[in-house]
């Protein structure tokens, strides 16, 4: 079957962005990562993609007067890459309605909490402040609202004694690196895909218990 055709937004460092291009080197893999988009032109992850000979542009925000023009120049240019899917990782902007509602079932994102809670920025500092006890990330279909929408996978943690914002960080991001590219490949098989305000999953993908992580 032919691979499904991925493009990765990104705005900074890009440690997900990677975990993605590794996991879809493999040859079992059922997506191909063939656009990495960045809205700051000195993005770390850029370097990444060049790394790998993906293709790369930059859409500056900057550069745009309204949100809705810098998001349908980003639909221009994904649409003419001809993409299947759309992955979020770390893209730091809010996009509008149109965009989201353009791209609704294929668009995925990543946050370092088990959603819905702690949604937006600080994540893990907030984490810490409120004291909880578990920790994780989410891998969920965009809906409109930031850190929104149904959720695909999530993975979790304890939070150990003597823990910071930046040990939490760390651990967490090590989870989403294995979970990102598990969800990107049960939507590229079609084994887990939005349906109505949930995702529906095929009988034999694991999603009993509260972690949900399942082997890429
Ligand atoms: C990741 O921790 C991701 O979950 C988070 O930004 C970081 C990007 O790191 N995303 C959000 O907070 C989305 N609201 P990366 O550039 O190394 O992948």
């Amino acid at each position: 079957m032919a691979k499904a055709k991925v493009a990765v937004l990104i705005s900074g460092r890009g440690s997900n962005l990677q975990s993605l291009i590794e996991a879809a080197a493999k040859e079992d893999y059922p997506a191909e990562i063939t656009l990495v988009v960045s809205n700051r032109p000195k993005a770390a992850g850029l370097k990444r993609a060049a790394a790998a000979g993906i293709r790369q542009e930059v859409i500056d925000h900057k550069d745009f007067t309204s949100r809705e023009d810098f998001d349908t120049a980003v639909t221009q240019c994904l649409k003419m890459a001809e993409v299947d899917y759309v992955c979020l990782a770390g893209f730091m902007r809010i996009l509008t309605p149109e965009f989201v509602t353009e791209w609704r079932g294929r668009l995925i994102n990543i946050h370092p909490s088990l959603l819905p809670a702690f949604r937006g920025l600080h994540v893990h500092e907030r984490m810490i402040d409120a004291g909880v006890k578990v920790a994780g990330c989410t891998v969920h279909f965009v809906s409109s609202e930031m850190d929104a929408g149904p959720i695909i996978g999530q993975s979790a943690i304890p939070v150990v004694p003597g823990e910071t914002a930046e040990t939490l960080a760390g651990r967490i991001l090590e989870r989403e690196h294995e979970l990102y590219p598990a969800c990107l490949r049960l939507v590229a098989e079609n084994r887990a895909r939005l349906s109505g305000g949930t995702v529906s999953y095929d009988a034999d993908v694991e999603t009993t218990g509260v972690v949900h992580a399942p082997a890429p």
